[in-house]
């Protein structure tokens, strides 16, 4: 059995007084799914301290080196020395405003396993791609090239975002949604073996909010959502948790 997965991702948001958020959280987060908080990384290792068993903290990305001459970065090993148990790899705002590649993902991707994390691994197509009927073409070629061997259910979380989602209020039909994660599913259990195929938790990414949590929970192999703005405050996190629950 997947063990269902809040995730929040909260992007270049949030100050220290932004972690009193965490407090409104905790009770939901005492149900049966797993909640994990992404902030940026100067509150990573306040937050984990602050959500203590309840809630798992990650970052939001990782150098591909465990230490060195990277002015600017931060390795996995630093982010797990934080507290952190999670990161999130390839978000497409990455990918864009970092010119991140499937490749470099992949690297951070080993790093990430290295200092013992957990990845929660974003894909996604652009709404051109969509409207050539690319998308799953994308999400293959992404999943491929992104994820090194070695993935299991426990190193592994895969997040579909669809680019133009995010943010935007814009939200793939129940269809569209499940057409993605049956393909994803069927991708990681061919590449994987059925076992861990079955075992890596697939999100749901781009514009959940309590008022369509629950429709997109249904979804078939959706295990969860990869949350951006409604994860900010707990008057809007709380609702989706408990919809996961
Ligand atoms: O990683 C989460 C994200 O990209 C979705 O953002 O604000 O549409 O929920 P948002």
């Amino acid at each position: 059995m997947r063990r269902k997965l809040a995730a929040g991702n909260w992007k270049m948001n949030g100050l220290s007084a932004a972690l009193t958020e965490i407090d409104g959280m905790q009770e939901a987060a005492d149900g049966a799914s797993e909640v994990l908080l992404c902030p940026p990384a100067t509150l990573v290792a306040q937050a984990a301290q602050r959500a203590g068993e309840a809630i798992a903290v990650g970052g939001q990305d990782c150098h591909a080196q465990a230490s060195g001459a990277h002015t600017g970065d931060v390795s996995a090993d630093m982010l797990r020395d934080a507290g952190a148990a999670y990161v999130i790899l390839g978000h497409s705002e990455r990918r864009t405003d970092h010119d991140e590649r499937d490749e470099d993902v992949r690297d951070k991707c080993r790093a990430a396993w290295e200092a013992g994390l957990t990845v929660v691994l974003c894909c996604g197509e652009s709404l051109a791609e969509r409207e050539a009927q690319n998308t799953l073409d994308i999400i293959g070629g992404q999943l491929a090239g992104s994820i090194p061997d070695g993935a299991t259910g426990h190193n592994l979380v895969v997040a579909y975002e669809p680019i133009w989602a995010i943010g935007t209020g814009k939200v793939p039909t129940t269809d569209e949604i499940g057409e993605v994660h049956d393909f994803m599913r069927a991708r990681l259990e061919r590449r994987f073996g059925e076992g861990v195929g079955r075992s890596v938790r697939l999100l749901y990414g781009g514009s959940v909010k309590p008022g369509n949590a629950a429709e997109i929970f249904a979804v078939s192999n959706v295990d969860g959502a990869l949350v951006g703005g409604a994860s900010l405050k707990a008057a809007d996190f709380v609702p989706i948790i408990e919809a996961l629950n």
